[in-house]
């Protein structure tokens, strides 16, 4: 909790998603590396204008994902330009962290020690699941190890539970946010089923009370909603604030505001 504080000011942070296009690579991607570049610092300016806490980067546009050991170099040095440029308009004290689909932790904890960044997503982690890419192993002692050989050790690394758009029948009887405590997890993050799905409010209250790790909503969060979630010390929204709820569409500038505008009228400092 204290290296999450240190980084993390607000009793709850909102963390904006910024989805990249579709990379080199990648069969939807368009052919302008530029492109790509300027709208995730479009979106991201539009983000901290509406006083956005944090941002995590995605190639989310990469669809179908491939597992880490698919990822070409052309990913990691795309994502690297991206957050290099994003460093220099988000300011030191607002989070900034990466995701690189899928399972692609080492990756995104290269860049984000290249670009100075504060956190990562890691998949995987503690035992393993069946994801639509295809069998995503635990992964824990390798990245941990590599965080420490790149000297990132100030690079949060959070990690999922029961992963979205993953089965996880065969690790049901098991206990996972002790396991990721054990495992030296930074953060554990909460989600529904797939994107936009709402997690269960009453698994987050749960395991606040019981892991004292930091925990954070990783999918469904709404200005409907939001007060069921309040009590994470995380929200990470990616669909609420596109246009209709809709992670692929553009950014809507009044969902975003009408947001933050409610969770700053909580009284949560
Ligand atoms: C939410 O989690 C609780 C506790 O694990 C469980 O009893 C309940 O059925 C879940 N609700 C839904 C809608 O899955």
């Amino acid at each position: 909790m204290k290296r999450f504080k240190h980084i993390f000011h607000k009793k709850c942070s909102v963390i904006a998603m910024v989805h990249l296009d579709a990379l080199p690579g990648s069969p939807l991607f368009a052919g302008s590396v530029e492109n790509i570049v300027s709208n995730a610092c479009k979106e991201t300016e539009t983000y901290l204008n509406n006083g956005i806490d944090g941002i995590l980067v995605e190639n989310m546009h990469d669809v179908p994902y491939v597992q880490s050991q698919h990822l070409g170099p052309e990913v990691t040095a795309t994502m690297c330009r991206v957050c290099a440029e994003l460093r220099k308009i988000i300011p030191r004290e607002k989070p900034f962290g990466i995701q690189v689909l899928a399972g692609g932790n080492r990756e995104a904890l290269s860049v984000a020690k290249a670009c100075s960044m504060n956190f990562i997503r890691a998949e995987g982690f503690v035992f393993s699941h069946i994801a639509d890419e295809g069998f995503t192993d635990a992964n824990a002692g390798i990245i941990l190890r590599y965080r420490r050989n790149i000297q990132a050790d100030d690079v949060l690394v959070f990690t999922d539970i029961k992963k979205k758009h993953s089965s996880h029948s065969i690790t049901s009887d098991w206990k996972l946010p002790r396991q990721l405590i054990f495992f030296l997890s930074d953060g554990v993050i909460l989600t529904g089923a797939t994107t936009g799905d709402p997690a269960n409010a009453t698994e987050l209250k749960l395991l606040k009370d019981s892991v004292q790790l930091p925990v954070l909503i990783g999918s469904g969060v709404t200005l409907a909603n939001l007060k069921d979630y309040i009590h994470a010390d995380a929200l990470i929204v990616g669909s609420y604030f596109k246009k209709e709820g809709k992670w692929n569409q553009q950014l809507d500038e009044k969902r975003i505001s009408d947001f933050m505008k409610k969770i700053d009228r909580y009284d949560l400092k």
